[in-house]
């Protein structure tokens, strides 16, 4: 017999964002490492979102992206700003929401079992720092709502950082 009683509750997509970033203000709080601070998020973000099948950072280096920390298989370490949904992110200075990875034109291929992406930009003022980057093995996993959340762990994750450019960051 179907009963209301044995149905779990349900958390929404905005309350589980709500929670991450509760998660990740204390996770971050006191410490400015970019590296440590960025490889915290990305875990959090893996080990909390379901179906994400990587989750990490690119940082911007002259004209290329190069790996960051991420949760997921081994990934391309360069890519070309402008190439890639992370590139086109880099060079557009926005979010990109791919429902269909394999219909994107120059999308870069990781991981085979990726088939929907999202990317979010990382500014450093007004500058890309870097990218954040989300596959999915299901198609259009990710929509609005994730691009307001992540986008929300973002700002939270740079306001942590502040000051890390004052630091000799690689040795703290
Ligand atoms: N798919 C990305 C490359 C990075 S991996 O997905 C981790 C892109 O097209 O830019």
């Amino acid at each position: 017999m179907a009963s209301q009683l044995s149905q779990e509750p349900t958390t929404s997509k905005s309350e589980l964002y709500v929670s991450m970033a509760q998660q990740l203000r204390a996770l971050l709080n006191g410490e400015r490492n970019l590296i440590a601070n960025a490889a915290n998020l990305a875990s959090l973000i893996y080990h909390t979102l379901p179906d994400v099948n990587w989750a990490g950072f690119y940082f911007r280096h002259g004209t290329e992206l190069v790996l960051g920390p991420f949760q997921g298989k081994p990934a391309c370490v360069r890519i070309a700003i402008g190439k890639g949904v992370c590139g086109l992110s880099a060079a557009q200075c926005e979010t990109i929401i791919v429902p269909n990875v394999h219909e994107f034109p120059g999308h870069i291929a990781c991981d085979e079992a990726s088939n929907s992406e999202i990317v979010v930009p990382v500014f450093d003022g007004e500058d890309v720092l870097g990218v954040l980057d989300l596959d999915s093995p299901v198609p259009a996993r990710f929509d609005e709502q994730d691009a307001e959340g992540l986008n929300e762990l973002v700002t939270i994750f740079v306001e942590a950082c502040e000051g890390w450019r004052e630091n000799d960051w690689s040795n703290q």
